[in-house]
């Protein structure tokens, strides 16, 4: 990997471990470039352990190896808990990696109980996942949610089973279906009235009809990592399609505005974690295709997944150690004026994630750890 990765990669690690010597619990987001903490994980607590891990991975330090595995039993509290579906993001960067590290029985069950609780949100008439069990929020659904998919998948496989698996995939066609559009892009949101009558909606971004753009990150990957379990051809397809999208979409410094109706309009913030995830989708798309045997998309890929990094490398990449995360510059929220121009958990560990999958791109091994 290149030297300003290399780099980039060091500073991030000796974040982690500063972040780790200081702050107590799960750090979720910045506020003024100061982490909220938070005892039981939130919906990010899964990318801190990830951070763990990573760290634990590239120094071999016994004391990250430790703190990952008790942050991840610390998530035992969130076992019971279908109020959410983010169970992929709670459980899969923390358990579903914990267990490949270092196969323990006692993160077994935490992986089981994610899937579970992602069945307690199916809604079988729509064959989607109910986002949040909320007050306010019957009948909606997010493409965040295709992300949260595998862990039901990766459930049945450690337990020899196919239930899951059949749910999994439903789910995964109807996102497909119903949230992503003929030119590429993407629903936040997808909607189901009483008489279960679909349309398209937002949540976090510009309007129902723009494109949000960490949604458009979290469903290129996802459907990317979809065939990485199922090998089902078409879900990579249509990470490539999302993925195109994507990046014809940057601003001209190749970083994303927080929604694409924004693109290149410079009072409208950018929104860095955005990047990051869509960085690592596609690296990850590029060691599908090469498995492919397809070379020269591999190739592209790689080349797209490093611009956007060398975009964060140069202009969001936080070097001192005592404030913000690894990376600044994401918008948690912007239509409820919420975490613009700060860090989060998302932001920082698909960052350092995409960096760990262009370091070792030619280590199969070492990739099949990750989530
Ligand atoms: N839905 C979680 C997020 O990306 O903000
Ligand atoms: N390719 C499936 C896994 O990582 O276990």
């Amino acid at each position: 990997m290149e030297e300003k990765f290399t780099a980039a990669y060091k500073r991030g690690l000796q974040k982690v471990e500063y972040m780790w010597e200081h702050l107590e619990g799960f750090p979720h987001i910045t506020r003024n470039g100061e982490w909220l903490v938070n005892q039981n994980g939130h919906w990010t607590g899964g990318f801190w352990i990830g951070l763990l891990w990573l760290s634990y991975l590239e120094s071999g330090d016994a004391r990250m190896g430790e703190a990952a595995r008790e942050r991840t039993m610390r998530l035992r509290c969130r076992m019971t808990d279908n109020t959410t579906h983010d169970q992929g993001f709670i459980f899969g960067p923390s358990s579903v990696m914990g267990y490949r590290i270092c196969p323990q029985a006692d993160f077994l069950p935490l992986i089981h109980a994610g899937a579970r609780n992602m069945m307690d949100l199916y809604v079988d008439q729509v064959e989607l996942i109910q986002a949040w069990r909320e007050e306010g929020y019957r009948g909606i659904s997010i493409v965040d949610t295709i992300m949260n998919l595998p862990i039901l998948w990766i459930s049945d496989e450690l337990k020899g089973e196919t239930g899951q698996k059949e749910i999994c995939q439903r789910v995964a066609r109807s996102i497909m279906q119903y949230a992503l559009r003929p030119d590429g892009s993407s629903y936040h949101v997808v909607k189901w009235d009483e008489n279960f009558r679909i349309y398209g909606d937002t949540h976090q971004g510009y309007s129902a009809e723009s494109c949000w753009t960490r949604g458009q990150a979290w469903a290129l990957y996802g459907f990317a990592n979809l065939y990485r379990y199922t090998e089902k051809k078409e879900y990579l397809e249509t990470a490539l399609k999302l993925a195109e999208y994507f990046y014809e979409h940057l601003n001209k410094d190749k970083l994303p505005a927080w929604d694409v109706i924004f693109r290149d309009c410079e009072e409208m913030p950018v929104d860095a974690s955005a990047a990051s995830i869509a960085a690592s989708g596609m690296l990850l798309m590029a060691d599908l295709l090469g498995q492919r045997g397809e070379s020269g998309q591999r190739e592209r890929w790689i080349r797209r997944g490093k611009e956007l990094l060398e975009a964060e490398t140069e202009l969001c990449l936080y070097q001192e150690l005592d404030r913000y995360g690894i990376i600044r510059q994401v918008t948690v929220d912007y239509p409820r004026g919420s975490g613009i121009g700060e860090s989060a958990m998302y932001g920082d560990y698909y960052f350092m994630e995409a960096l760990f999958r262009l370091k070792y791109a030619d280590n199969e091994k070492m990739l099949q750890l990750l989530y």
